[in-house]
């Protein structure tokens, strides 16, 4: 028998010697004895990181829905698999129980079908948290569609870009969405899209707000009459386990989005084994996470990871503020939820409100709390230990990537016992390996370096759609047969890994990554401005926010500078979404450069940071005045 689902910590650290020594073994003994397929690999893992190639279960043939629902109704069929919680609580919870899911499945990927998308093709899925979100997405693995789902909290600039850089020829989408007392005017934000998007022939729309929205003839469809005439049986198609499931982009520092490419059957073994065990699911228990399945946290641990698992997976159509700051805590009462998985920035605006509404609700349910997107701070790690788990619920504090596509570093609970602020322990499989400035690997505990991995594990993104040699540049260069993180980290004495932050210029903001390249590409669309560098510095709930230097082109007239800066924030939020927007915007005669000509943003970093005493050397700047006028005029 294989070591599915790990109790404590002495068998964690067999488990995890044994999935070090033996790593073929050992995932070939998890992927037998957990999934159904259609045939069975020849070759369990095949792998290069200088080229780099990484394969895992070589050969076998399956599909992923099948693992995730089919094989679940005889013993399941009538346990509720989505439990859906619309914005507005009057509205009621829909459960829809894995028979359900599978008719409303296959009748979604018949529509595809009907609607001309073939196996291998592209659809690009800009849907709210609603059922069809999940039901789309699982549809397009059912005929073998690679879907990417693009959060629908992005603009239409970034939508555009998302869909041209990997030709989808579909868009499922909605008439709008909810947010607290807004509703927002998605199919307006498609249609705009669209105008740059020449190869999208479908638009599918599901109806949600009930507006009245232009359709344009031949290109949208409502979806609704299409599904009601659809058949429930859909024969899903069968897959190689290397073929692409999906594209999901994620921001680097440089650069448009990267369209992370994962596959199969590798994704589809990791993210159920990493579900079943970092979150220590039981049968009948309710799992929820608090993300949008619009970024890799959704896919894996909404959607795929639950799904394989036969769990009850919450999806949560609103924001934690509505109808009030109670919201999260309803839901936890209402649904009984056992384990509870969100991210830091929303911990820290729950308890910027205080306890009243916490302790209002029964919470005893609550058997795990996860945390994911950022470091998590001292402060609010004992806030939700203290006030959620009430001192009785293990906090997870899960490192991981759009890249890795699960889980990496994290406590077991229960198994692990915890630390404030450190991510814990290598999850099964995982080599970390912290590297020095000089490249060398730092062996021995008590140490600090970049966090790199030495061996493939199975739900690695395998390449950057249409882009294999950035792929390779970004994530295999920087160190000799590793793959690096763009993280730092350090070891305490006992080996426990703490996440220190980014090391290059990407900034997590509220848990997203959103990539300095296209904000500031979309401040210098202001014609005023001539350049600009955008740094993150510490802030209260956000984690980190965004403090923009501009300089703004010479042309003899004084202009309004807090008009500029709505008008810059503005073109961000039409650029890439209101969550991309400024808190600062300084304008400064110039930006510190090198000789060369390139922004010196560490040093813009450090002075928004408040960090003056410590720039280092600034003499060897091509302009090292500017240096002390941005000090001066520090916001
Ligand atoms: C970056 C990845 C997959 C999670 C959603 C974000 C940061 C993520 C933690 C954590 C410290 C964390 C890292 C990472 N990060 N989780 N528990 N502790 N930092 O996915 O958008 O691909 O961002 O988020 O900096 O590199 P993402």
């Amino acid at each position: 028998m294989s070591n599915y689902h790990i109790k404590h910590l002495e068998e964690y650290y067999q488990v995890y010697r044994k999935s070090i020594r033996e790593p073929e073994n050992f995932w070939e003994e998890i992927a037998e004895e957990h999934f159904i397929w259609r045939k069975k690999w020849d070759k369990v893992l095949e792998w290069d990181f200088t080229k780099p190639e990484i394969k895992w279960f070589q050969g076998a043939q399956l599909n992923i829905t099948e693992n995730c629902i089919d094989r679940h109704l005889a013993t399941r069929g009538d346990k509720t698999a989505i439990l859906f919680e619309p914005n507005d609580p009057n509205e009621g919870a829909e459960h829809i129980t894995y028979k359900q899911l599978h008719q409303r499945v296959n009748q979604f990927a018949n529509v595809l079908k009907e609607e001309g998308v073939k196996k291998g093709d592209r659809v690009c899925i800009y849907v709210p948290m609603i059922p069809e979100l999940a039901i789309a997405t699982l549809a397009c693995a059912r005929i073998g569609a690679i879907h990417s789902v693009v959060f629908a909290g992005f603009s239409s600039t970034a939508l555009a870009t998302r869909i041209n850089d990997s030709d989808c020829k579909m868009v499922i989408t909605s008439d709008g969405s909810y947010r607290g007392k807004k509703s927002i005017d998605l199919k307006g934000i498609v249609d705009e899209a669209l105008e740059s998007c020449s190869g999208v022939e479908t638009v599918l729309v599901a109806k949600r707000i009930n507006s009245d929205i232009r359709m344009k003839e031949g290109r949208d469809k409502w979806l609704e009459p299409l599904l009601d005439n659809a058949s429930t049986d859909c024969e899903a198609e069968i897959m190689n386990a290397e073929d692409p499931l999906f594209i999901l982009y994620t921001s680097g520092s440089t650069g448009k989005p990267k369209g992370m490419v994962h596959t199969t059957a590798g994704y589809m073994v990791y993210t159920a084994y990493t579900f079943k065990n970092a979150f220590q699911y039981r049968e009948n228990d309710v799992y929820w996470c608090t993300a949008d399945i619009g970024w890799i946290t959704g896919h894996s641990y909404i959607v795929y990871g639950p799904l394989a698992n036969g769990a009850t997976t919450v999806m949560f159509e609103g924001v934690p503020s509505y109808p009030d700051f109670g919201r999260f805590w309803d839901i936890v009462e209402k649904h009984k939820v056992n384990q509870f998985y969100t991210a830091p920035t929303a911990i820290r605006a729950l308890a910027k409100q205080g306890t009243e509404l916490v302790d209002k609700y029964d919470l005893s349910s609550l058997k795990v709390l996860g945390s994911v997107g950022e470091p998590i701070n001292e402060e609010a790690w004992h806030w939700y230990n203290d006030n959620v788990g009430k001192g009785k619920s293990p906090i997870i504090d899960s490192w991981w990537q759009t890249e890795t596509g699960g889980i990496m570093i994290t406590p077991i609970p229960y198994v692990t016992p915890t630390k404030p602020t450190y991510a814990t322990l290598p999850f099964i499989g995982i080599q970390p390996a912290l590297i020095d400035e000089k490249g060398e690997e730092l062996k021995g505990n008590q140490v600090e370096g970049r966090l790199c991995i030495k061996f493939p594990w199975p739900s690695i993104a395998r390449t950057i759609w249409g882009n294999h040699e950035r792929y390779k540049e970004t994530y295999f260069s920087a160190y000799d047969k590793m793959y690096f993180t763009g993280d730092g980290a350090l070891r305490d004495e006992v080996g426990y890994y703490r996440i220190t932050g980014r090391v290059d210029d990407v900034i997590i903001v509220s848990g997203h990554n959103l990539g300095t390249a296209p904000i500031e590409d979309a401040i210098n669309e202001h014609p005023a401005v001539a350049e600009s560098a955008i740094v993150g510095f510490p802030h209260d709930i956000k984690g980190s926010a965004l403090y923009g230097y501009v300089t703004l082109k010479d042309t003899g007239e004084s202009r309004n500078h807090d008009n500029l800066r709505k008008e810059i924030n503005q073109l961000i939020t039409d650029r890439i979404g209101p969550i991309a927007k400024l808190d600062k915007i300084q304008f400064s005669e110039g930006l510190p450069k090198t000789r060369s000509g390139k922004i010196m943003r560490r040093i813009l970093r450090k002075i928004a940071h408040n960090e003056m005493d410590n720039l280092g050397d600034i003499s060897t700047l091509l302009n090292p005045e500017v240096v002390q006028s941005i000090i001066d005029n520090k916001l």
